[in-house]
């Protein structure tokens, strides 16, 4: 199912840890519709070595960057750029860790090192991206930026954490750097709101398999899986989707506008 949608275009892709992760499938899935990637990660997960097998599959080079570290990011985009012969079309957000998540802190009992540091991953992150590639100018006109959200963003999720927190912060971001980066130079800014997905972020989360179940159940067309999402996130890089930008675009099989689904009525009559 290639269409070539992506023909021609150049992008840099974050946050391929596993073949589980989103990015993973998404790396794939721009490869097939005729895209050259950058693949990245933090330094600590290419020590994993995993994705060197994705960085073969994809013939892409792999730079290593921190998204907390602003000469990680300029080296990446100038890197790419030489790589590239040119500038960049597309850029996939996928980052995300809570340490108070993965500690198992509650909500009411944050470290606030902890927080900075999920928040400075998570969120800021994208700030720092953006930040970079419009100062090195980076990005071709019409160009496009997806990051990865969660709905707990709207709505609490127990558990989530201060993920929750995070998410509503990035999605923020994405509104207002999609404003200043729509004037000055046509490139869009959107986040995916993804339904519950088995991956190794997904899964850190208490209770996970309770929550994609519950999802799966209110959701009219299921919960949309990890090979979907990259799908989508390919329409997005593509110049189909010339005029969405700024918007927060749930990709979640119906959940978020479901308030009672039949299954789970049915198991609230027991
Ligand atoms: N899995 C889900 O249920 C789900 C649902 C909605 C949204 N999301 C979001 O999707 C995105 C991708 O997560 P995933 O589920 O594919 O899990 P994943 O664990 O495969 O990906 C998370 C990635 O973040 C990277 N990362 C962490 N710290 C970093 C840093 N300092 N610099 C650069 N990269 C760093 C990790 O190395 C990893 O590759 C995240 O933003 C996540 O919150 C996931």
């Amino acid at each position: 199912m290639a269409h070539n949608l992506l023909q021609g275009k150049k992008g840099i892709i974050f946050g391929a840890l596993d073949s589980n992760s989103i990015a993973w499938k998404t790396a794939e899935r721009c490869v097939q519709e005729g895209a050259q990637i950058v693949l990245t990660n933090a330094p600590i997960a290419l020590r994993m070595g995993e994705l060197n097998k994705l960085a073969e599959a994809c013939n892409a080079p792999v730079i290593a960057a921190d998204a907390t570290n602003m000469d990680d990011l300029n080296n990446l985009f100038t890197k790419s750029m030489e790589h590239f012969g040119g500038k960049i079309d597309f850029v996939l957000h996928s980052i995300g860790m809570s340490v108070n998540v993965r500690k198992g802190k509650p909500y009411t009992d944050l470290d606030y090192d902890f927080f900075h540091k999920g928040l400075d991953i998570s969120a800021m992150s994208l700030h720092r991206v953006l930040q970079t590639a419009y100062k090195l100018d980076a990005i071709n006109d019409w160009g496009s930026v997806v990051a990865l959200t969660y709905i707990a963003a709207q709505r609490v999720f127990l558990d989530y954490g201060d993920m929750a927190d995070a998410k509503s912060m990035l999605e923020s971001i994405s509104r207002s750097f999609g404003y200043h980066y729509g004037v000055k130079k046509k490139v869009r800014i959107n986040t995916i709101s993804q339904s519950p997905t088995k991956t190794t972020a997904g899964s850190g989360v208490k209770g996970f398999d309770g929550f994609m179940s519950y999802a799966e159940k209110m959701s009219p067309l299921g919960n949309a899986t990890a090979d979907q999402c990259a799908d989508y996130t390919v329409t997005l890089f593509s110049d189909y989707t010339r005029m969405v930008t700024m918007q927060n675009l749930f990709h979640d099989g119906g959940f978020s506008f479901t308030g009672i689904s039949q299954q789970v009525a049915d198991q609230m009559e027991k």
